[in-house]
């Protein structure tokens, strides 16, 4: 294992409280990271490191492992915009490396920052174009449609390789998510039955029961279709939909998902827009504010395999619970077509939160005298069988960088293909319907598709 030194650009903000800090310290805790790790955290403000930890256990929504942290924790007072400040920092990280140690710089910023910090951590020295020892890592939002994600990558290979670049979709190192080719790949059941001659629909719903929390000027600007679709529910549409990758090695499996993206069509009189009532209350948010926080719509995959089969992609906050589900349907068959019974269609359950597993759904005789039928689901609940803490996706994330693995993050023409798409969407935006409840929204899509969503 090598050393590691991880250096925070917003070290003070949401994600590093909520996931970054806690990410590292169960990793520490795991005896995933050396004693001599060390994660420099940087900031505008006035913090001796214990002052940083305090403020950052006054961010955390859950307790911070204060302990651990103290013993990786170095804060750096630095403005990140200013390039002379780059040398002080340079000279603190060639205090604490040795020859072998690993370093990954993560920009938990926003995008307008990105120019700025990038040039500095190149023209500084404090980053070399192309030494792989050093990793470079973002979070979106890759730009708000196709050009400026363009520019941002552009910008971004212009300081560094490729493969010193790691973009982050978190959904990627949830374990459900990394579960989805296992259990299409190595199940020979559904290795069969995985096309369009047995798959009715599929759904990917992500429901949150959480309004903005607080980031109204990123939140506003992008939407649910910019924040949610055009990363997380994509990504888990490409798993569902493409074929089997030459090997389980990243290029191969991003090629596949570059495939599905781009035999993408969108039915645009399935587009459903809403607005939680409410949403021009928050803070910072204007007054006249036409944001969708809610968004559905039917896509199809055009490919030999999942033509004709439609996708319902839906996502949005504040409704009725949190959860995050694919449900794959299949087709009746003959006889439960003839019978006249109340069978319902199988369905596979893909669940991602609030726990991860998976589900099938059959019919079944109900046990006694009668010869009634209901629909039993078989369920394998992953946390219910994981050994201690589940792994977070951030932990899983950072190993994987370390281990230089990259199949769990994005690669450039994947964000192209998919703003592109949602670039196309965003051409037949309307105003946001108002909503104050889930059922509302069920009824107008099961009206507009005859489709009941979970
Ligand atoms: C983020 C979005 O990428 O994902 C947030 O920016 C959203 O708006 C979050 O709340 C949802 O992630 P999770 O892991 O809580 O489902």
């Amino acid at each position: 294992m090598k050393d590691l030194i991880i250096v925070i650009f917003g070290s003070t903000g949401d994600l590093t409280s909520r996931k970054l800090l806690p990410a590292i310290s169960r990793l520490y805790k795991k005896n995933q990271l050396t004693k001599a790790t060390k994660v420099i955290a940087l900031g505008r403000k006035d913090f001796t490191t214990e002052q940083y930890l305090e403020y950052m256990s006054g961010q955390a929504s859950k307790q911070l492992d204060i302990k651990t942290l103290s013993k990786l924790v170095l804060y750096h007072q630095m403005e990140i915009t200013n390039l002379d400040a780059y040398q002080s920092l340079i000279e603190l990280i060639n205090k604490e490396k040795n020859e072998q140690t690993r370093e990954l710089y993560y920009l938990a910023i926003g995008p307008e920052l990105f120019p700025d910090v990038s040039n500095h951590m190149s023209i500084s020295g404090l980053v070399s174009i192309g030494n792989l020892n050093q990793s470079i890592i973002f979070e979106k939002p890759f730009g708000h449609d196709l050009f400026s994600a363009k520019e941002i990558n552009q910008m971004l290979w212009n300081y560094f390789d490729e493969k010193q670049i790691y973009r982050i979709d978190h959904y990627l190192g949830k374990e459900m998510i990394q579960n989805i080719m296992m259990v299409r790949f190595a199940n020979r059941i559904f290795e069969e039955i995985w096309h369009n001659r047995t798959i009715k629909n599929v759904k990917i719903i992500v429901k949150e029961t959480e309004g903005i929390l607080g980031r109204a000027g990123y939140y506003d600007q992008s939407g649910a279709l910019r924040d949610m679709v055009q990363s997380h529910l994509l990504q888990m549409l490409s798993l569902i939909a493409m074929e089997v990758p030459l090997t389980y090695f990243s290029d191969d499996v991003k090629d596949e998902k570059i495939k599905v993206m781009s035999h993408l069509h969108f039915d645009h009189n399935s587009l459903i827009l809403g607005q939680y009532d409410g949403y021009l209350e928050e803070k910072n948010i204007p007054k006249d504010s036409q944001t969708e926080t809610f968004v559905f719509f039917k896509a199809y995959v055009n490919t030999p395999r999942f033509k004709g089969v439609p996708f319902y992609l839906m996502s949005g906050k504040k409704l009725d619970q949190k959860e995050s589900l694919i449900i794959v349907e299949f087709e009746e068959t003959s006889e439960q077509r003839k019978w006249d019974l109340p069978l319902s269609t199988n369905k596979l359950y893909i669940k991602i939160a609030p726990t991860d597993g998976v589900g099938l759904v059959l019919n079944s005789k109900v046990p006694g005298l009668t010869g009634d039928v209901e629909p039993v689901e078989l369920e394998y609940c992953i946390a219910c069988h994981a050994f201690g803490n589940m792994t977070e996706a951030y932990e899983k994330l950072i190993i994987d960088i370390v281990g230089h693995h990259k199949t769990l993050f994005t690669r450039w023409d994947e964000i192209e293909l998919s703003w592109h798409f949602i670039d196309h969407i965003k051409k037949y935006q309307t105003a946001p319907i108002i909503y104050n409840d889930y059922e509302e929204l069920k009824k107008m899509i099961k009206d507009l598709t005859h489709e009941e969503m979970k």
